[in-house]
């Protein structure tokens, strides 16, 4: 049950400790530098040079997250919405290694893509949380992200789960593909064997609550990133239409005087993820919003420039870039639920949507 919570979704934000720390058990030693991965030993990937992910909504923002990972190491890689997979797949051959980042195993879209690239004779791997789920079934291989049944049709512990095991995956993947792990190792390793405390340091002293009442009456939420932060304001913006029903939009910072500028005015709240990738940029890009009166909320750490700037702060502790952002998220995702509170919404099932898609 939810326990002494009012949401499944309010529990499972809380349960992210928990379950990042089950994703990475007996997975990681920072210590030795390795990863265990039980069906991807070193070598697994020798023979691929290109990486296609496929997948919807958060799933899809997850594998984005990766692939930025991935190309930021030097390996060419993508990451592609299923359900435009038939229409507008890159080629692919037998060194082509997709993967397939579903939740539940289930969705249609999602299948239909992995098998299209298994029919073109790609190699193929599921990242679900579903043991036995089709997607599981379909793959060549499967990885398990390992973070428990999620109730709230909106994902939240599921995608924190699958951008780690992506960045472990990742990591497996640029080892074996150049002969170069993607970052340096044994700090990544360390960082994620602390994440689970990050975790719990943002859910612990989070303003989000405050935050969410502050901006309630606006007109449109934007949320704005670079590099890995770019995912996250994608998925911040997700997660806060799907259950306040208000608008919101995530966009690259860098696209925003690129059009959606003429939007912004007093009511469109700017949420600014800053994860150490060109900052200095997207503090800029934020401080445009602000000059046509946009109050800024910066998502960054104490001390950081943003907070001199913007209208209003939520604290993340100090991270690599590469896990920053899903440390950010924590609290973007904070902050819809008490949005979608404050707003009475049937948080747990938003109207018209199913927590697993079985439909193109
Ligand atoms: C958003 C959400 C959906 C799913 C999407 C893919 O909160 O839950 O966008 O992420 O339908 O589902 P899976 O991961 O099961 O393939």
């Amino acid at each position: 049950g939810k326990g002494e919570y009012d949401h499944y979704m309010l529990k499972e934000i809380y349960e992210q400790p928990t379950s990042l720390a089950q994703a990475i058990e007996g997975r990681v030693d920072s210590d030795s530098g390795e990863i265990n991965l039980e069906d991807f030993p070193p070598g697994t990937f020798d023979d691929v040079d290109r990486v296609q992910f496929v997948a919807c909504g958060t799933s899809y923002h997850a594998a984005l997250y990766g692939s930025l990972a991935l190309n930021q190491a030097g390996i060419q890689s993508q990451a592609l919405l299923a359900n435009e997979y038939s229409v507008s797949a890159p080629p692919v051959d037998e060194n082509t290694l997709v993967i397939a980042v579903t939740q539940s195993g289930e969705t249609a879209d999602t299948l239909s893509a992995l098998r299209q690239a298994q029919d073109e004779g790609a190699q193929t791997v599921t990242v679900t949380n579903v043991v036995g789920s089709t997607a599981a079934r379909v793959a060549d291989e499967s990885l398990l992200i390992r973070a428990g049944p999620e109730i709230g049709v909106a994902a939240t512990k599921t995608f924190s789960s699958q951008a780690v095991m992506l960045t472990l995956l990742g990591q497996r993947i640029s080892a074996d593909v150049s002969g170069d792990p993607a970052f340096d190792l044994e700090s990544v390793l360390a960082d994620l064997e602390n994440l689970p405390e990050q975790f719990e340091t943002v859910l612990a002293g989070s303003s989000a609550a405050e935050i969410a009442h502050q901006y309630e009456d606006s007109r449109s939420y934007f949320f704005i990133g670079r590099g890995l932060g770019f995912p996250v304001a994608l998925e911040g913006a997700l997660k806060f239409k799907e259950i306040t029903y208000e608008h919101a939009e995530g966009f690259a910072s860098g696209e925003l005087k690129h059009g959606p500028l003429a939007l912004v005015t007093p009511d469109t709240p700017v949420f600014a993820v800053f994860t150490g990738t060109e900052d200095e940029k997207t503090l800029k890009n934020a401080e445009e919003a602000q000059t046509r009166g946009a109050p800024v909320i910066a998502v960054c750490p104490d001390g950081h420039p943003a907070t001199q700037v913007a209208d209003a702060h939520l604290e993340i502790p100090d991270a690599d870039s590469e896990l920053a952002g899903l440390l950010a998220n924590v609290q973007l995702q904070l902050v819809s639920y008490h949005a979608a509170e404050l707003l009475d919404r049937p948080i747990d099932k938003p109207r018209n949507l199913a927590k697993s898609v079985t439909v193109e």
